[in-house]
């Protein structure tokens, strides 16, 4: 499973790319403004930090404001994958720059037939929001395995980017339905690092070899 974090604020980033971890970068135009920078400016610099896509979010609600948008975002560089709501503008928007072999992620998925509607419309990645869904009093992961249910069906090529990760447990079901792509916050990635175990484990493993006097580097 691919992993993208769901921020625009560049040193989280730079942090998890030195991982060696970390597969792409997701923002909305919500982690802009949170971010306080220049949507341009800090696209490009993020874009220059991953090699993987870069979601940018066109902001325009109509199909031709939508595709003069996206032809300034993918400008930006090679690797900007230009987000598309999913309305009807957003997926003729998706059809047409996905036939021009532009990437395109369609977000705000909230259902399975959406998630239908955006593999015929040749959509890259599909956005199911897990935590808002679960927030609505639905199960997000139900939404997870219909869509894989759905697109192995076909054979879609689209890949299923579980989004509105809240935390790990989101990571690990994920991961077993067989989502191709998360995106988490860094809090969320940080954490699936963790383990109370593997931190005892090294607080013996130290205090017993300390007391061997002995050190691997002279
Ligand atoms: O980037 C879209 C999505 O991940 C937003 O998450 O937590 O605002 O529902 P959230």
């Amino acid at each position: 499973m691919k992993f993208f974090v769901d921020t625009a604020e560049i040193e989280p980033i730079r942090e998890l790319a030195a991982t060696g971890l970390l597969d792409g970068v997701t923002t909305n135009p919500s982690l802009i403004a949170k971010s306080g920078r220049d949507f341009m400016e800090v696209t490009r610099e993020i874009c220059g930090i991953v090699d993987g896509p870069v979601s940018a979010e066109v902001v325009a609600l109509d199909h031709a404001t939508m595709m003069k948008e996206a032809e300034v975002l993918r400008k930006i560089a090679d690797n900007v994958c230009i987000k598309v709501p999913l309305t009807v503008d957003g997926l003729k928007t998706c059809k047409a720059l996905t036939g021009e072999g532009t990437m395109v992620n369609v977000t705000l998925c909230f259902s399975a037939n959406q998630a239908l509607l955006a593999a015929k419309a040749g959509a890259s990645f599909i956005s199911p929001f897990v935590g808002r869904h679960d927030d609505n009093g639905f199960d997000g992961m139900d939404l997870i395995e219909d869509i894989r249910l759905i697109y192995d069906n076909y054979n879609f090529a689209t890949e299923i980017l579980v989004a509105s990760v809240r935390h790990t447990t989101h990571v690990l079901q994920a991961a077993k339905i067989g989502a191709d792509v998360m995106t988490a916050p860094p809090k969320v990635i940080h954490d699936l690092f963790k383990h109370v175990l593997t931190d005892k484990g090294i607080e013996g493993f130290m205090a017993d070899w300390a007391k061997t006097g002995q050190t691997i580097l002279k």
